[in-house]
């Protein structure tokens, strides 16, 4: 699969195939994948925490409504930003960092026939300080990425719009 075929194939998955542990070498890959991301400075302001334990997962459950997709997926994985990484003319860009890698871990996900769905965690202050305490981390929880063996086929949402789009030649 090509990178114009992954962008277009991306689906938020939200319903996985059970039982269905993703190998070590996969992981590895979309963690590759997402420390490739462009960053402000190259500050690279983030960490990674890979969640294969179904305790932990169910507990994701908790603290945000719009992340029961958790209880099927065979893995997640949380990126989390250092904000304090970026100093000067680099200072609070690390939203974008943090959203590139993500969009990054989607797409090397979906190369190699996962599904994936985001979770938001930051901005909301509160599923922040419930995802930092759950996952031991002082960083920034910015987003909980679920990952798995696809068990539905959702239509398309995003679309080209034409009229988003100004030209200036
Ligand atoms: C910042 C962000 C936060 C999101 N949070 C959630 C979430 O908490 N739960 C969820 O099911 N989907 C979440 N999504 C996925 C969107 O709902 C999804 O991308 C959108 O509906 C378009 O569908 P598609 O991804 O299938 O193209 C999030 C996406 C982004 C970019």
């Amino acid at each position: 699969m090509n990178v114009t075929e992954a962008i277009r194939k991306r689906r938020s998955i939200r319903k996985y195939k059970e039982g269905i542990l993703i190998p070590d070498d996969h992981i590895q890959l979309m963690l590759e994948a997402a420390m490739m991301a462009p960053s402000a400075g190259n500050t690279r302001p983030w960490e990674f925490v890979v969640i294969q334990n179904r305790e932990i997962m169910e507990e994701i459950t908790q603290i945000s409504p719009y992340a029961r997709m958790m209880r099927t997926a065979s893995a997640a994985i949380a990126v989390c930003a250092l904000p304090d990484t970026q100093t000067g003319v680099c200072s609070g860009f690390w939203p974008q960092d943090c959203g590139a890698a993500a969009e990054n871990i989607l797409l090397q996900a979906q190369d190699l026939g996962y599904g994936t769905c985001w979770c938001g965690m930051y901005p909301i202050q509160q599923r922040v300080e419930k995802a930092q305490e759950l996952l031991k981390v002082t960083s920034v929880p910015y987003a909980v990425i679920a990952v798995g063996v696809p068990a539905q086929e959702p239509e398309a949402r995003g679309y080209y719009d034409p009229g988003r789009v100004k030209y200036i030649k």
